[in-house]
């Protein structure tokens, strides 16, 4: 039973962009690239909350290299669609950075703020080196210089949810994503 299918009835979503099985694929080969270059390197994933977590439990399963696991918290967006490039970062207690090789994974790269001062806070405390691994890249919004080391699926400058995007904090558990009708938030 296709899952993507049913949930797509759902008027709140426009266009389903990417189905279950084509981001598991996507991911098995993300996660194989990522055993590769960290062969023999002791590797400390980093997801970041609360849109990365769903990307970053799958992902960290299709990685066959050892590995630890961690998540922060950031905030770029508050209630809405439109970014904020404050980013607010709050890391666990207990947790250090220092003298880790980091690999951040995040649901979406945007304008880049968010990605940008969470790696530049893992440096500062001390990182080793830091990578980074999004599942979804919106190139056309981009307000800030940063590589990403490790892509999912470049996407068209449309809101979407699913697979831990969300809008108002609904939408994360769709399997899919899935463009946001505009009637949703453009009231
Ligand atoms: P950036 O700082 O503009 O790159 O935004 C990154 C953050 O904004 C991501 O971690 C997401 O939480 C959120 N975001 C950006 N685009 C979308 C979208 O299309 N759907 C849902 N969340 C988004
Ligand atoms: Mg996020």
């Amino acid at each position: 039973m296709d899952s993507a299918k049913s949930y797509a009835t759902d008027p709140a979503i426009e266009r389903v962009l990417f189905t279950e099985e084509q981001i598991a694929a996507r991911v098995k080969e993300l996660g194989e690239q990522i055993s590769r270059d960290y062969a023999g390197k002791p590797l400390a994933v980093i997801g970041v909350l609360r849109g990365g977590a769903v990307f970053c439990v799958d992902l960290i399963r299709q990685i066959s290299v050892p590995l630890e696991l961690s998540f922060i918290e950031a905030s770029s967006y508050q209630n809405g669609t439109t970014p904020q490039t404050e980013v607010k970062i709050s890391i666990s207690r207990g947790f250090t950075a220092k003298g880790l090789n980091i690999l951040i994974a995040e649901d979406i790269i945007d304008t880049g703020h968010t990605l940008k001062a969470v790696r530049e806070r893992l440096l500062a405390e001390g990182a080793l080196s830091v990578k980074t691994c999004c599942i979804l890249n919106k190139p056309a919004r981009r307000q800030t210089e940063i590589d990403v080391d490790y892509i999912g699926f470049d996407i068209p400058d449309e809101f979407v949810v699913g697979y831990g995007l969300d809008y108002a904090n609904k939408y994360r558990n769709l399997p899919y994503i899935g463009i946001l009708s505009r009637s949703v938030y453009e009231k």
